[in-house]
């Protein structure tokens, strides 16, 4: 006990009054990069076992991971395209796409109007700033900052796109035309990205989508400043997604790294490509036939700020039960999962701290 009465916690400090108040400040990590500081503050901090994990353990001839053309997807040139599909989410869990159908001013927009929205002055962006996610638009930094044990050098604009999408008026005006024309893009794309994983697992193309798997549909628009001490803490901390399928469009900075085999990968940015990547809940659905793998980001030492905008997509039928499909389980590969319902599943995933894996081990059998 602190001689006001205050718990000192591990940390030597008390930590829990200096996360509360950078978040009552309503700063962001953005805003404490304006107000100049040289030193990052000790609640960013991350412990020695979390930073030498950081240090770069790329093998120098790794493979990367796999970009796949998508070009004349309703060609003979489908089963080719579901074969790689197929295979980057069995190996890889992660892969990039190009000629995927969304124009590069398109891209370049989405990515203009959500750095917009994080360069706004701080008043303005105050307004958008709480962790409820009512109105379906929030702005926060650190979804997880009252259960981690290190904040990360990251600020969050997060909306709801399907199938209740915010109502217009409460999107950030900077950015609104931008994510409403960004949202119709994914909702295209996600249906032709259902279609190959599910024929990739022998079923058909209809599948997944029947089980409502592009319905759900919800987005981050990450901002990771300049980090004075990138060495001390981190963009983003290891993590799987929990629903079915992300799609993520990032800028030319670069930070995000993927683990295979016990290495981390670069997911090396691709001019033109998005990054596609296996949540827990298709690992779980598909019995493990595909991989939802860890992935994290550095902490970003360049001058420029990174932008990067996720959008998860997870079944709307949330009152659902999901589990290993009876197509994929049989004598000889017994399903490796119990059955849940949705809303059970997504709960678990918002109470705890991102980091780990905990979330498809709980389901296991
Ligand atoms: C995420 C994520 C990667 C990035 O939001 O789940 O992994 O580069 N984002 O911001
Ligand atoms: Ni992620």
């Amino acid at each position: 006990m602190a001689a006001n009465g205050t718990l000192i916690g591990e940390q030597g400090y008390d930590r829990a009054e200096e996360v509360k108040q950078f978040d009552d400040s309503k700063l962001g990590v953005k805003g404490l990069v304006d107000s100049g500081l040289s030193s990052i503050p000790r609640i960013f901090i991350h412990p020695p076992e979390i930073l030498q994990q950081f240090q770069p353990t790329t093998r120098p001839n790794a493979q990367p991971i796999p970009t796949i053309d998508l070009s004349d997807l309703h060609s003979d040139r489908r089963c080719s395209i579901v074969d790689q599909v197929s295979g980057a989410c069995r190996n890889f869990g992660f892969f990039q796409i190009t000629n995927h159908g969304i124009p590069s001013v398109v891209l370049d927009r989405t990515i203009a109007a959500v750095k917009a929205f994080h360069e706004q002055p701080t008043e303005v962006k105050a307004r958008f700033y709480r962790r409820e996610m009512g109105l379906g638009v929030s702005y926060f930094s650190n979804i997880d900052l009252y259960t981690s044990k290190a904040a990360s050098w990251r600020d969050t604009l997060q909306m709801r796109l399907s199938p209740v999408p915010a109502a217009a008026d409460d999107v950030p005006e900077v950015c609104r035309d931008e994510i409403a024309a960004w949202n119709r893009q994914i909702q295209r794309l996600g249906e032709e990205l259902l279609g190959l994983m599910s024929e990739g697992l022998g079923l058909p193309a209809e599948k997944l989508k029947e089980m409502t798997c592009l319905e759900g549909r919800a987005m981050v628009g990450n901002y990771y400043p300049p980090c004075p001490q990138p060495d001390l803490t981190v963009g983003l901390t290891s993590h799987s997604d929990p629903g079915v399928l992300t799609v993520l469009l990032q800028d030319h900075i670069g930070g995000l790294q993927v683990k295979h085999d016990d290495a981390w990968l670069d997911v090396k940015p691709v001019s033109g490509a998005l990054v596609i990547n296996v949540g827990d809940l298709l690992q779980i659905i598909s019995n493990e036939e595909y991989k939802s793998v860890d992935h994290r980001v550095m902490a970003n030492p360049q001058h420029e700020a990174r932008v990067a905008i996720a959008v998860f997509l997870n079944p709307s039928n949330r009152e659902g039960v999901f589990g290993p499909l009876p197509e994929l389980v049989s004598s000889e590969k017994p399903a490796l999962y119990r059955e849940f319902k949705f809303t059970e599943f997504i709960m678990r995933f918002f109470k705890k701290e991102l980091n780990g894996k905990s979330l498809v081990n709980y389901y296991k059998l």
